[in-house]
């Protein structure tokens, strides 16, 4: 049954259309739809009216990093000291494939895409393969933990087994299953995807804590004792898993996180950088640096505002399980999502057509207390798969990766 107070939100915020084919369900797809509509969060659409709400005060300030050279002259040390809590059992990683892709427009979870020329090489191939670069090194495997949404959960799943795990072994491989979100029109109106079935689609990469704690793989952490993760977006094919230097560097500098970063291509690029934000690490938008910002300098002359995130992060586990609970601020994202009209006809839109809500990982830094900027090199080991072409796209990284000598 549709609980009261859900009639009433859907009258009070003029949502009736999502009523408009309950009289032609059976029993089963009515319980099936009351149970979506009872967990249904109207308090969302207040966000809709509240686009532009204000931002918490902030003071901004520059955030140093550990630069290349600096990396390079204690090269020895980070890596002896990553490589010992990587023996020691202490990190874990974790993938974050639970996205749509839906910029790169691929019907499959993004991590099967071919991104070979001459040969198969899938992405989440080409990234098991980085991870057993250490691996190898280190001589033991490091639990990969690998999060998926309801709607890709079981084709991801498979496509590892089909291949073998891509050589990794499968003791250590640990999928779970990330939230999902409901959608909305540029109307405001929740979106259907079937006749008893809302438009649910990933909440963003900001709940995969929360989502791995309550999963049944979450007490693996404990049980195996991972101190450290090492958390990682699907679509950087040149991505470095559990790099060594990274996790040494970061845990000698008593940082509960770090965050890998590489040097802004142009002051104005599009990414976020790190900065303080009121005392504590952040990450602000481009469009929130004003232009004392992008002209402020470091001790070396260099921009101060210069390191862009690339989606790669460290956090100490202890920290992380005192924060899960913190709440992250909610994005609207612009998305094609297919959905019915008012005939119940499925239309699958060729540009976007409504806002999904997400929360975001990036959110999660300023919730610690330190975080360790590590920069790495842009050529080396950053190749996002974004788009079908142009910017950050499928041939941007295949050239990326043959100028890494790896045969596509
Ligand atoms: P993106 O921001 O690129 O989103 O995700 P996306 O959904 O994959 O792609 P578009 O925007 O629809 O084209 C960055 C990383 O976060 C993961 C993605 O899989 C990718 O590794 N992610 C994103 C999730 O795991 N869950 C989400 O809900 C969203």
């Amino acid at each position: 049954m549709i609980d009261a107070k859900v009639l009433e939100n859907i009258k009070k915020y003029n949502q009736e259309q999502l009523l408009k084919f309950y009289d032609e369900l059976n029993e089963d797809e009515k319980n099936n739809y009351d149970r979506q509509l009872n967990n249904l969060d109207f308090n969302l659409l207040d966000l809709l009216n509240n686009t532009k709400t204000e931002k918490k005060d902030s003071m901004y300030e520059p955030l140093g990093a550990l630069k290349l050279e600096d990396i390079q002259k204690n090269e020895d040390e980070y890596k002896k000291q990553g490589i010992k809590a990587i023996k020691e059992g202490k990190v874990g990683a974790v993938l974050l494939a639970g996205g749509q892709g839906s910029r790169l427009g691929f019907d499959k979870p993004k991590g099967m895409f071919n991104i070979g020329e001459n040969k198969e090489v899938y992405i989440f191939q080409r990234l098991v393969e980085n991870l057993m670069d250490v691996t190898t090194e280190a001589g033991c495997y490091i639990p990969l933990f690998v999060m998926t949404s309801e709607i890709n959960d079981k084709d991801t799943r498979e496509f590892f087994k089909e291949k073998n795990y891509f050589g990794y072994d499968k003791d250590y491989v640990f999928f779970f299953v990330q939230d999902m979100a409901p959608s909305v029109d540029y109307n405001g109106k929740f979106l259907m995807a079937a006749k008893d079935k809302l438009c649910l689609t990933p909440n963003g990469n900001g709940g995969w804590f929360s989502s791995l704690l309550k999963s049944d793989v979450g007490n693996k952490l404990d049980e195996l004792g991972i101190e450290w993760l090492n958390v990682f977006a699907v679509d950087n094919v040149l991505q470095r898993i559990a790099d060594p230097l990274f996790v040494g560097a970061t845990i000698s500098s008593g940082c509960p996180s770090g965050a890998k970063v590489v040097k802004k291509a142009r002051p104005d690029e599009k990414v976020g950088v790190m900065c303080k934000e009121n005392g504590k690490p952040s990450i602000v938008e481009y469009y929130e640096l004003t232009t004392e910002m992008m002209e402020a300098k470091d001790e070396d002359g260099e921009p101060a505002y210069n390191y862009g995130v690339i989606l790669n992060y460290l956090f100490d586990v202890k920290q992380l399980k005192d924060i899960v609970n913190n709440k992250l601020s909610l994005h609207m994202a612009e998305k094609k999502i297919a959905y019915i009209d008012d005939a119940g006809e499925l239309i699958s839109p060729e540009e976007a057509n409504g806002y999904k809500f997400e929360t975001l990982i990036l959110d999660m830094i300023n919730m610690f207390d330190d975080c360790l900027v590590f920069e790495v090199e842009r050529e080396k080991e950053f190749a996002p798969v974004k788009n079908k072409t142009g910017v950050d796209s499928i041939d941007t990284a295949r050239e990326l990766l043959k100028k890494n000598g790896i045969e596509i």
